[in-house]
Parts: structure tokens; C-alpha cells; sequence
């Protein structure tokens, strides 16, 4: 399936070492049906030949304000106007601040400057350089200017240094740019609370009981629930994901204790909870001021007392919103998965299981059994996590018709 046919992108190619990686950013467009128009920087062709892009998009790349022979003038505007996108990767830290600052001396900040489609940015840059307090300001205010950044990844970069700075590679792009043009509004209007993530319950200041969860489900779901127009609040407990959609409001929170305050004054004002997060059910009862020494116990008995239950907690008082839960079981799945849901007041349970190696932690793919109060029950093949999230969605939306 062609996800971006008919759709125009004006792709802006700034000068650094993940320029590379345009060139197959490029591919990817295309091949999704999409007609593009490259518009590099001056430096940007030291990194990789305007002949090349030119052969990939099948249009002359333009970089100057004029045209070398004929002297004919390049409209920034109407490539303004002609964009459904604009997607500028790699952004470099000269590109972040001239953007940020209106400094239009080349022709891809023109074509920013009078671009009429929604923007988004894959910064790409030395650790250092994407740290450094003026490179944050400039990308706080074009988000304030509603510039969609999709945020660097943490590895190893052109410097050898390791760090936050690398491009997200070209399928991540893809992806966000396709979530752009997939959004819907089927959720609009409507105020959704998701619970993401492990929490953390600590026992001195260096150690803590915790589990697996990397909050990849919850993510999913806010991700998908913000593209359906949904205003979003994500309470997450201590994971190492970038919220992707700058709409949604995400709280962090490392114990469930304090995921319970944020999810209660959350629940106090939305119409739908998704409750994705793996909270532990115990915390120690007491928290050590200073580290325990090893030298002055040969073995030690932790207490542990039982933490508040979020799920039960807001489905107290639950009145007519739409509660859903997850249960991730090992065995007796099913039977347990619809008395979790009884015993909290969920409308609706999301079983998985982790007898299944393609679902549970950590993992991309899950596979889930949504069972409703009224007893309906779908059982749904392993998928990526935003398609699970896309499922649940749907059957959410069956209890707001
Ligand atoms: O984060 P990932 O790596 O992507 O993994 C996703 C996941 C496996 C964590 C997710 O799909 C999942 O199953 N989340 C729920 C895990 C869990 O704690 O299940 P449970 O059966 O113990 O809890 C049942 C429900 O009560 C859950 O909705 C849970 O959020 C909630 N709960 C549990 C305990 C507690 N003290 N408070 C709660 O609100």
C-alpha cells in the first residue's frame, strides 16, 4: 500500500555527516507514492551530491536563490505553498538556530519561512553541540512555533563520541511522517489518561525493586489515541522513550505512590483511562536515608508493604468514564484476566500474556485479547505495539457511540 500517494513533501537537507541517510529517506518517500521536492543547503551538497537526490526524486534539487545558467529565480513561495510537508533531516545545530531565528539567507530557511504545511525536524548533531543551552532554547521555540522535532537517539556519532545526537533512522522518519497524514478525529473532544512504564520503588538512594516494562505499550497508546484528536495526558513511570507528539501532556513519575497522585488529578477531568502500566504491587516499607553497607549484614530481610492500587483506586469513582485495564499473566490467563476486571471496575481488559515470546516487555510486538464487561471478547494476532494500540482504540470508541 502507497501511505503517501499524492502527498507533496518538500524534503530540506542541511549540511552534516547524517546526510547521508537522506538519500534513503528519500527512497522511502517515494516508494510510499509520495512526490518530493529536495531542497538542500549549501553545505549540505559537501555530504551528498544533488545528483544524486535528483536521480531518487526525479526533480532538479534546488539549493540557490538562482538558477546557475539562466539566472531564473527559484519561488520560494510557491514551494511553500505547493508542500503538504515539510521535513527537514538532518537538521543541523546552523539550520535549529537560523530556523529559530528567522535568519533567511539560504533557501531552505526561505522555504521554512513561507512554508504553509506543518514542519518537522530530525535534528542531527554532536552530543555537545545538541546539549548546549542555546541549541535547547532554539528547539523550545520552534516547537513554540509548532515545528514537530523528532528527537535524536542516544549512540555512537560521527565524532566517536556516545551520546544523544544521532538522526533517527530513515523507517522511524517514515513512520512519523506517515502518523502525520494518517491522523483522524475520531477521539476529538474526548480527554484520555494513559499510565506507561515500570514504577520504581526505592530502597536507599542507589537501589530500588522495579520491572521490565520499557512503556512502549503505554507510549503506543498515547501516540495513537493524540492521532485521533484525543487530548492526551501520559503518566509515566522511569523509562528512556521521547514522547513523539508534542500535544501530549506527560507527567513523570518514578513510584506508584506518586503515579497515583498524577493519575488521580488527571482522572478528576478525562472521559477514558488506559491503564498500560506494569506498577509494583509492593514497595519497601521503609526507604534508607544513605546507602546500606554490604560490610554490616551478612544477609538482610526486606519488608515490604503493599503498594495503593491505581486501577481499583480510580474505578471507585469512576461514574461514567471508560476505564480500561491490562492484565499480563502467566497462566490461567483468561479467568484471571475477567476477574481483574471485575474486582477493578474496568469496562475493558487487555490481556496479555507472558507465556507468548511475541508479547509483554520490552518487546515491539504484542498480542493481546480485549475482553469487554459485556462479556465480548476478540482475540487479535501478534502486532506491532501501535497496532495493538490502534485495537484497543477502536473497541475504546465502541463506548463513547
Ligand atoms: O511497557 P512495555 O515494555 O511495552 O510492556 C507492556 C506491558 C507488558 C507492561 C503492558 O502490556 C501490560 O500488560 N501492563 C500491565 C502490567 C500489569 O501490571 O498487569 P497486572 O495484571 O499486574 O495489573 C492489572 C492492572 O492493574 C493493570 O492495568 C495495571 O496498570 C493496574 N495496576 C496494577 C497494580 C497496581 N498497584 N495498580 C494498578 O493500577
Amino acid at each position: 500500500m502507497q501511505s503517501l500517494k499524492g502527498k507533496h513533501i518538500v524534503l530540506g537537507i542541511s549540511g552534516g555527516i547524517a546526510a547521508y541517510k537522506s538519500a534513503y529517506l528519500l527512497r522511502l518517500f517515494i516508494k510510499a507514492g509520495a512526490e518530493v521536492q529536495v531542497v538542500i543547503t549549501p553545505n549540505g551538497k559537501e555530504f551528498i551530491t544533488p545528483a544524486t537526490l535528483a536521480a531518487l526524486s526525479g526533480k532538479p534539487v534546488v539549493s540557490e536563490f538562482f538558477a546557475a545558467n539562466t539566472g531564473e529565480w527559484h519561488s520560494h513561495v510557491d514551494l511553500g505553498l505547493w508542500s503538504d510537508l515539510m521535513v527537514i533531516a538532518p537538521a543541523t545545530a546552523s539550520t535549529i538556530g537560523k530556523m529559530a531565528n528567522g535568519v533567511a539567507d539560504n533557501m531552505l530557511i526561505t522555504t521554512y519561512l513561507s512554508a504553509k504545511s506543518h514542519v518537522m525536524i530530525a535534528p542531527a548533531m554532536d552530543l555537545d553541540m545538541w546539549a548546549h543551552p542555546s541549541t535547547q532554547r532554539n528547539i523550545s521555540t520552534l516547537q513554540k512555533d509548532g515545528v514537530e522535532i523528532i528527537m535524536p537517539s542516544s549512540g555512537e556519532l560521527a565524532s566517536h563520541l556516545v551520546g544523544k545526537g544521532r538522526m533517527q533512522e530513515p523507517d522511524e522518519i517514515l513512520r512519523r511522517v506517515e502518523l502525520y497524514f494518517s491522523q483522524k478525529e475520531s477521539l476529538k473532544g474526548k480527554k484520555i489518561l494513559v499510565t506507561a512504564g515500570p514504577t520504581y520503588e526505592n530502597i536507599d538512594p542507589v537501589r530500588f525493586i522495579g520491572n521490565y516494562s520499557s512503556g512502549k505499550m503505554g507510549f503506543a497508546i498515547a501516540e495513537e489515541a493524540a492521532a485521533r484528536g484525543a487530548d492526551v495526558t501520559l503518566v509515566t513511570g522511569p523509562v528512556s522513550l521521547d514522547t513523539a507528539c508534542q500535544s501530549i501532556r506527560r507527567i513523570d513519575v518514578r513510584s506508584a505512590r506518586q503515579m497515583l497522585d498524577a493519575a488521580e488529578i488527571a482522572f478528576e477531568e478525562c472521559d477514558a483511562a488506559i491503564l498500560s502500566a506494569a506498577v509494583a504491587d509492593y514497595a519497601p516499607e521503609e526507604c534508607h536515608d544513605s546507602k546500606i553497607k554490604r560490610e554490616k549484614t551478612d544477609g538482610m530481610i526486606l519488608k515490604l508493604v503493599k503498594n495503593p492500587d491505581i486501577a481499583a483506586t480510580l474505578g471507585a469513582k469512576k461514574k461514567d468514564k471508560v476505564l480500561v485495564g491490562f492484565a499480563l499473566e502467566t497462566d490461567h490467563e483468561h479467568d484471571n484476566a475477567v476477574e481483574k476486571m471485575k474486582k477493578k471496575s474496568f469496562d475493558m481488559i487487555v490481556l496479555n500474556s507472558l507465556q507468548n515470546p511475541l508479547a509483554g516487555f520490552n518487546k515491539d510486538t504484542n498480542q493481546v485479547c480485549i475482553i469487554k464487561k459485556d462479556g465480548s471478547e476478540t482475540e487479535y494476532p501478534a502486532k506491532s505495539k501501535r497496532e495493538v494500540a490502534s485495537d484497543i482504540l477502536d473497541n475504546l470508541e465502541d463506548f463513547f457511540k
